[in-house]
Parts: C-alpha cells; sequence; structure tokens
C-alpha cells in the first residue's frame, strides 16, 4: 500500500520537516512494511531543498514547500507563517501532526489547534539537552547513557508529555556523528511506533504522564 493512499478510516498524518527526512523514510517503510497503519496526507517542508520532500515525491505522497519568506517582514511572522501551515494541514484533513527533524519553532497557532495531535522526536533522554545540538551536549556532558524521545508538543520546547524513550549507551572514544548514528537507528524503531499507537487510540495524556494503553498492568484500553 503507498503510503499516501491509504485505506479509508486510516489515521491521516502530515510530517513537517525541514532536512534529511531519515525519520520520514521510516515511517515510511514502517507504512510500506504493514507495520504502521497511517496514510501520509502530506509532507510539508520549510526549505524547498529539503531531501524529506525529495523522499515524498519518490514515495507517491503529497508534497509542500511552503516558503517563510513572503511572512517574514509582518510583525506576526511565525504566527502567520503557522496559520498558512494550518490551512493547508485542515485542506489534507491531517489528524496528527508528526514533526520530523522540523527545525523551527511551532507557534500557540498550530499548538492549540492540534493540542496532543502533534508530535515530535527529539535526540536526547527529555528533559535532558532540550533544543539545539542534544547529543553533542550529551557528550560534553559526560553521560554514560543517551537517546531519544517522541513527546506531544506544548508550547515549551522539547518539553512536552513524553510517549516513548529509547536509550542507548555512550562509548569510550564516541564523537558525535557514531552517538547521533546510534541514536538515530533507535529514533527510526520508536517513532513508528508511537505513531502506531496513536493511530490504535491507545495513549492517553493526563498531565504531565501518557498512559499507554493495552501494556501489561496499565488495564484495558479506553476504547474497550
Ligand atoms: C533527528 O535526529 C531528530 O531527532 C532531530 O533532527 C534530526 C532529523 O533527522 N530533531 C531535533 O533535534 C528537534 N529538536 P532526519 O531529518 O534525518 O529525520
Amino acid at each position: 500500500m503507498p503510503p499516501g493512499e491509504g485505506q479509508a478510516g486510516q489515521l491521516r498524518i502530515g510530517v513537517l520537516a525541514s532536512g534529511r527526512g531519515s525519520n520520514l523514510q521510516a515511517i515510511i517503510d514502517a507504512i510500506e512494511a504493514g507495520t504502521l497503519r497511517a496514510t501520509i496526507a502530506l509532507v510539508l517542508s520549510n526549505k524547498q531543498d529539503a531531501q524529506a520532500l525529495e523522499r515524498a515525491r519518490h514515495h507517491g505522497c503529497s508534497d509542500v514547500f511552503l516558503d517563510p519568506k513572503p511572512y517574514a517582514g509582518q510583525p506576526d511572522s511565525r504566527e502567520a507563517y503557522d496559520r498558512a501551515i494550518l490551512d493547508v494541514l485542515k485542506k489534507h484533513e491531517v489528524e496528527l501532526v508528526v514533526l520530523a527533524g522540523y527545525m523551527k519553532i511551532v507557534t500557540p497557532v498550530l499548538i492549540k489547534a492540534y493540542e496532543n495531535r502533534m508530535m515530535n522526536i527529539h535526540p536526547s533522554l527529555l528533559p535532558s539537552f532540550p533544543g539545539l545540538e542534544a547529543q553533542k551536549k550529551a557528550l560534553d556532558w559526560g553521560v554514560k547513557l543517551a537517546g531519544c524521545t517522541v513527546h506531544f508538543v506544548t508550547e515549551g520546547v522539547d518539553e512536552g508529555p513524553i510517549i516513548i524513550q529509547a536509550a542507548v549507551p555512550v562509548l569510550e572514544g564516541d564523537t558525535t556523528e557514531a552517538l547521533s548514528a546510534r541514536i538515530l537507528e533507535q529514533e527510526h524503531r520508536i517513532y513508528p511506533q508511537a505513531i502506531q499507537l496513536y493511530a490504535e487510540r491507545r495513549l492517553q495524556v493526563e498531565g504531565r504522564r501518557v498512559r499507554v494503553f493495552g501494556l501489561s498492568a496499565s488495564g484495558p484500553s479506553p476504547r474497550t
């Protein structure tokens, strides 16, 4: 099943990406393998040359480059840009927004419209090392375990309720590149998983905590 043409009733996701798009690729691969049952309604980027857009086209997904420049002169330029994104997301009937290497701060315009319906992946074990260069910060700090986090997006950067985390060891002599690659492997594993849990309606946000139904000792699914 092509990732952009899922079955009726399948969760429609909109992926926002700014660069390489390897997490997008992992999502596409999981859909093609049948382990993630969702439809990629569109891939949107703020960068015209983002490899993520190429990947989308290659796999028959709708791709949209939305240029931020025309909004730059306005007093509320970030919000105006996000309003334009929101229009595109609505047009494509996106139910869940997936930030995959989207390197732009998302404003409350989008966050409120997609409250508890927008996910991000970050290459650290949050709340450690939010923001840019998380892998380098982890290495510089001397931690023994690094990793990645999928979380819902709230107004605080990298602060939203945590859905899944994966840890990797920091090895003797690690470089930022080597550690980043080890973390990325886990990102590609847990991001499709988190989306599938959402698609199965097994996630429930309670304050800072995300309950995952259907895991041992978590009780029945809210659907049952
Ligand atoms: C990933 O490592 C992702 O965790 C990180 O950017 C990379 C994107 O790679 N995101 C952030 O740092 C967001 N704060 P990709 O374009 O190959 O998916």
